[in-house]
This record gives C-alpha cells, sequence and structure tokens, in this order.
C-alpha cells in the first residue's frame, strides 16, 4: 500500500477515506463493535488518529461518538475489537489505566463534583486518574510527599484555565461553562499525551467558548494530540487538522476539514441543519491569532520516579487483591463521593 499513495494531508500515509492509514498515529482501532440490544451502536472496522494534530469526530446524535469514546478510553467494554494507544494494546484495560497511560477524556455530561471545591476536585481527579487505591492510605509517607506535587500542579493548571480564584468554591456553584474548564484542567492533572473531549462546547457561552477554543489549540502546540466531538462546523473548520465522519456506528469520511466539510453527501447526511451554527466572533479570535495559548509544559508535575513506582506497585497489589470484587463492576467512576455520569446516561442527552 506504499507505492503510488496520494494523500492530500501529510497526516495520513495512504490516500484520505474511511480508516486511511496515519503517518504517525496515536491510537490505532480495528474491528471494534458495541452492541445495546440488537443495535450496533458502534462498528468500526478500522480508524487511525494522528498524533499532534487536532482530530474533529462530528456525526448525527445517535451516531456512536459517545459511545467510542467510551470504549477506547475503558469506560465501557465492546463486543469486539482491539485497540492500541501509543503502541500499548488496551482493549480490556479499565478506565484508571487508561489515564495512567497517557489518554485522557472529558465527558459529554459533565462529571464536575458539586460538593467539593474546585482544588480538591482537580486533586482527586489526579489521585483517580493515576489509579491509587486503599494502599495508599497505608502509606501517608508517599502520601504527603506526592499530595504537594499534585497541589502545585493542580494550582499551576488553575491559574492557566482562569479558575485559580474559584479554587475554594464549591464546583456546583460555577456556570456550565466554567465546569467544562476545570474538567478539562482535571483531564490535565496526569500529563496525558491524548486529550479526548466529548462536546466540550455544548451549552457554553461565547466568551467562555473562546476560552476552551484557546485552550485546545493550546494544547496541541504544548505537543497534546486532540480527539474531541463537536457539533458546530465553524468551530471544526477552524481548529481541526483532521475530521473523522461518523454515522450509525460507521466510520464514513475522513480527511482534511476543507475537503470532507465540502463534500455534499457529508454535509446533507450528516451535518444536516448544525452546518450553518456560527460562533462569529469567536471564530474571528482564533482566526486572528488572538487566543490565548496554552502551555502546559511549565505546570509539568515534577515526577518522582520512586514515589510513583511504589504507589503503581501498591495500586496493583491492591487490584490483585480486590479483583473478586472488581468482577463484573462497571468501572469506577472519577469521583468516590458521587456516582458521576456512566456511560449508560452518556447516551440519554440526545435532542
Ligand atoms: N448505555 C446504552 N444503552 C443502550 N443504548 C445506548 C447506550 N449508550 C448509547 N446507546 C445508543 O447507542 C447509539 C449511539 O449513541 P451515542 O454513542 O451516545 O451517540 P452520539 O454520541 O454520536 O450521539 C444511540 O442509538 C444510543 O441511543
Ligand atoms: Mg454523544
Amino acid at each position: 500500500m506504499t507505492e503510488n499513495v496520494s494523500t492530500t494531508s501529510p497526516l495520513a500515509a495512504e490516500a484520505p477515506g474511511p480508516g486511511c492509514r496515519k503517518s504517525d498515529p496515536i491510537l490505532v482501532a480495528s474491528d471494534v463493535t458495541r452492541e445495546f440490544g440488537g443495535l450496533k451502536a458502534v462498528d468500526v472496522d478500522h480508524v487511525e488518529i494522528p498524533r499532534g494534530a487536532i482530530t474533529a469526530l462530528i456525526g448525527p446524535n445517535g451516531a456512536g461518538k459517545t459511545t467510542l469514546f467510551n470504549l477506547l478510553t475503558g469506560f465501557d467494554n465492546p463486543n469486539s475489537g482491539d485497540w492500541a494507544f501509543d503502541g500499548t494494546d488496551l482493549a480490556g484495560v479499565p478506565a484508571h489505566k487508561v489515564s495512567r497511560l497517557g489518554e485522557v477524556r472529558t465527558f459529554q455530561l459533565t462529571k464536575v463534583l458539586g460538593r467539593m471545591t474546585v482544588l480538591e476536585s482537580m486533586k482527586l481527579g489526579a489521585r483517580q486518574q493515576r489509579g491509587e487505591s486503599f494502599w495508599a492510605a497505608f502509606l501517608p509517607f508517599l502520601w504527603s510527599a506526592q499530595e504537594k506535587k499534585i497541589e502545585k500542579r493542580a494550582i499551576g493548571l488553575l491559574k492557566r484555565f482562569g479558575l485559580y480564584e474559584k479554587r475554594n468554591d464549591y464546583a456546583g456553584s460555577m456556570s456550565g461553562g466554567q465546569r467544562k474548564l476545570l474538567e478539562m484542567a482535571r483531564a490535565l492533572m496526569c500529563d496525558p499525551q491524548l486529550v479526548m473531549l466529548d462536546e466540550p462546547m455544548a451549552g457554553v457561552n461565547p466568551a467562555l467558548k473562546q476560552s476552551l477554543l484557546g485552550h485546545i489549540v493550546g494544547l496541541k502546540d504544548g505537543g497534546v494530540t486532540v480527539l474531541f466531538v463537536e457539533h458546530d462546523m465553524h468551530m471544526v473548520h477552524t481548529i481541526a487538522d483532521w475530521v473523522i465522519v461518523m454515522a450509525e456506528g460507521r466510520i464514513v469520511a475522513e480527511g482534511t476539514p476543507d475537503v470532507v466539510m465540502d463534500d455534499p453527501a457529508v454535509v446533507d447526511a450528516y451535518l444536516g441543519s448544525n452546518k450553518d451554527r456560527d460562533l462569529g466572533e469567536v471564530i474571528d479570535g482564533i482566526r486572528a491569532g488572538r487566543v490565548k495559548q496554552v502551555d502546559v509544559s511549565d505546570v509539568r508535575l515534577e515526577k518522582d520516579e520512586s514515589v510513583i513506582e511504589a504507589q503503581q506497585e501498591a495500586a496493583e497489589g491492591a487490584e490483585d487483591l480486590g479483583e473478586e470484587l472488581a468482577e463484573g463492576q462497571r468501572p469506577a467512576p472519577l469521583s468516590a463521593t458521587d456516582p458521576g455520569v456512566g456511560p449508560e446516561d452518556e447516551g440519554k442527552d440526545k435532542a
């Protein structure tokens, strides 16, 4: 397949189209299916996500975008399928381990916790994404060293995301848009390589949209790969390097925004009325390069390898012991105190 390659983008290793190979994929998935009572919500033959780019996943409600996110991040189990993140086989790996490996996601319905302060929520996100366990409680000397680092990183990220003044407020008192920002900031607590954002702009006012857009572009500039679900086609057109179109569980089109989004078949069949929604000056701001850039490198958690290794060993030991208990249970939500929004709830906010 290497001869006669005609590409319109350096991201692709062959002619753009559904399932096309990428020159440097960070995520590669094959034959992924998920059925709900006879309905094939996801039926993806092959898909590759290009590293270091912003990829938009678009398609009508019910196309299977959220279900695919749930599968690829270990929040749901497929009927079949394999996928690898950065060369590591991830099928069957639970969510907390997936995020520890550097693949994190946010939720279409925000999982931010109402009865926890913004800072607590950030710190909790780091712990749970690291898969830390009750064993940590037996190792308080390790805990306090790590706790300080976590707090330092949380504060750095809150400043970056303009939420530092709100650090002691209850997350539940914030607007929907601020919660989306908090969720994105929290996803960065574990220094991910791939961030998957499920409708990060939904229900966000224009001013905060501008901020969110800037943060997404800033993630890429900081070397993070972004995969996001979005209905606003102008926004997709402006910030995405690559677009993947899903419909009825399948990947039906792929390519650069210019090509895919001008394809009349895609516009008519899959984008419908969303096509003409406009963010007006938000997009103008992005085009004019006036967006604030986020540099996540300078808020990187200094990793003390011995501490992390000890914690991982403890967590793994706990997992072995707790296997029986965990068997058959849904992966833990991001919070210990809030049942959160599970994959089941994710599918419910159509309309
Ligand atoms: N937990 C679930 N139980 C039953 N059906 C579900 C569940 N989650 C999603 N679905 C169904 O799977 C299909 C894909 O849903 P979803 O992945 O949420 O689509 P999208 O995110 O593209 O809007 C829809 O028909 C939806 O109703
Ligand atoms: Mg969805």
